[in-house]
């Protein structure tokens, strides 16, 4: 393991990669433009919640192998690879701002010292490897050759180390074989290390999303490697994700149906689900998605269709149906509680986009909550992990972040279940019984065990 490793930008894919890479056994430098950032991995910790992370970081760090800096000059004159990791957020049109991008790979340029294979993992619209390709020529460094290849990660967040080590595809856009396989056996090496890790070691390392089955199927390395035009890898990470909210809005409208008809959204998905064409996943009704990803994947993917004349109207509505979820998740609050919000006590149980994270960006948890305070109601709110990120994010005198799901249920109107917490599934709710208003419950995630909870005499609606 030669190659010495620079990944900048330490956001979920960044740090995890970092962390992987660097247990696996190469000297990583972890750049972070932010010090207060830099300076919590170097104690041994990531600065957001992410399953198992911290073990990787601390034990990382505590080897030499992963060394975090806020430096290009310490890091990117040793390496002889460097993956790009930073953020690329939406501007308000909804195309994507690269200049996170752009920075920080015209430092990696100027602090080069020899060739460099720069892996472009940051997901961006179609073409912009060749925006940077052009960026290089324009620096005019003539002494060294910088080969840019697109990698996009496919990591989930909750699961993202899971994910970095049993990868289910490698996909690799290169106009050039020779830095391909560079990159290629890095992989391998990941791979490798994934099968001798000894996970008890890694205090915390909930595999909460491990599933045998999803082991055992896995293809051998050489079947998960996909070699592409640099332009096919950038375009398929945005198509993918795309494609995944796509069949959420699609069962999302489906379930719409069911609820005018008396059909039921998961005996419907089950069964279409069956067929290996259409496949199970991403058929889960419910508040709809949001999180990092998709809400920004999709918008970067109209806004790049209408830039080639493309009509993606298709994709509006994938979005439009989204948005309305909030609206279904209300109105079925007015069949349980009455018309008027006003003064009623709402129960918020979840804020983060997703269970397993800390993460609310674009949480419908938060727009949720957002438009019942409009509508009068005071919110309790609680989550087991994202109160901190969702104070950063919305504050209001109406709303209380409270620190359990008790105190959360006091003098409740109604119960919402709006992210499917394993703490919320598992809880007893009759043993709060006589702390609520009402015995009611919203379940936005199809979460909770429905006949129970009726034989208890609770209101239940699910979507
Ligand atoms: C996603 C992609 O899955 C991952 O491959 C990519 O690298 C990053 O974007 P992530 O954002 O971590 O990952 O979350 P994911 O697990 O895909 O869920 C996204 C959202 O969709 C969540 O809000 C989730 O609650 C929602 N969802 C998912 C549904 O509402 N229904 C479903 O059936 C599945």
């Amino acid at each position: 393991m030669n190659d010495v490793i620079s990944i900048v930008g330490t956001g979920y894919v960044g740090l995890t990669t970092a962390a992987v890479l660097a247990n696996a056994g190469y000297k990583t430098y972890t750049i972070d433009i932010d010090e207060n950032k830099i300076n919590t991995i170097k104690s041994g910790k990531s600065y957001f919640y992410e399953p198992g992370l911290d073990g990787f970081v601390d034990r990382a760090v505590s080897l030499g192998n992963l060394i975090p800096t806020t430096s290009y000059l310490e890091s990117i004159p040793n390496s002889n690879i460097v993956f790009i990791c930073v953020g690329t957020p939406s501007n308000d049109d909804g195309s994507v701002n690269l200049k996170y991008i752009f920075e920080s790979i015209s430092s990696v340029i100027d602090n080069a010292k020899s060739d460099l294979v720069l892996v472009q993992k940051s997901t961006v619209p179609v073409e912009t490897a060749k925006k940077i390709e052009k960026l290089i020529k324009e620096k005019n460094r003539t002494d060294i050759k910088i080969d840019v290849i697109s990698a996009p990660e496919f990591l989930r967040e909750s699961s993202a180390v899971f994910d970095t080590l049993f990868f289910d595809r490698l996909v690799v856009g290169s106009r050039n074989e020779e830095s391909a396989n560079k990159i290629i056996e890095i992989y391998k090496n990941v791979d490798n290390f994934s099968k001798i890790v000894n996970y008890e070691k890694f205090i915390d390392y909930a595999f909460n999303n491990v599933s045998k089955k999803y082991l055992e199927n896995l293809l051998p390395f050489e079947k998960r490697i996909i070699r592409t035009e640099v332009e096919s890898a950038e375009l398929l990470k945005v198509t993918a994700n795309s494609f995944l909210a796509m069949k959420i809005s699609f069962a999302n409208t489906i379930a719409r149906i069911c609820d005018a008809t008396g059909a039921k959204s998961k005996e419907v998905m089950d069964g279409i689900g069956m067929d290996p064409r259409i496949g199970r996943a991403f058929l889960y009704p419910g508040l709809g998605f949001s999180g990092g990803c998709f809400p920004k994947d999709v918008a970067g993917m109209i806004n790049t269709a209408n830039e080639y004349d493309v009509d993606f109207g298709m994709l509006e509505e994938v979005v439009k149906v989204n948005t309305s979820q909030i609206n279904i998740a209300i109105n079925k609050l007015k069949k349980l509680i009455g018309e008027n919000l006003e003064g009623k006590i709402i129960s918020v149980l979840g804020l983060s986009f997703k269970p397993g994270t800390s993460d609310v960006r674009k949480s419908q948890s938060i727009y949720l909550i957002k438009r019942l305070i409009k509508l009068g109601a005071t919110v309790k709110a609680f989550d087991p992990k994202a109160i901190d990120e969702a104070k950063h994010d919305f504050v209001h005198q109406n709303l209380n972040y409270t620190t359990s799901i008790e105190s959360a249920c006091d003098r409740s109107d109604c119960i919402i279940i709006a992210t499917e917490w394993k703490e919320f599934i598992d809880f007893d709710y009759n043993s709060i019984s006589t702390i609520i208003n009402q015995k009611n419950i919203l379940d936005c995630r199809n979460c909770l065990n429905a006949l129970s909870l009726k034989n208890n005499n609770f209101n239940y609606l699910g979507f």
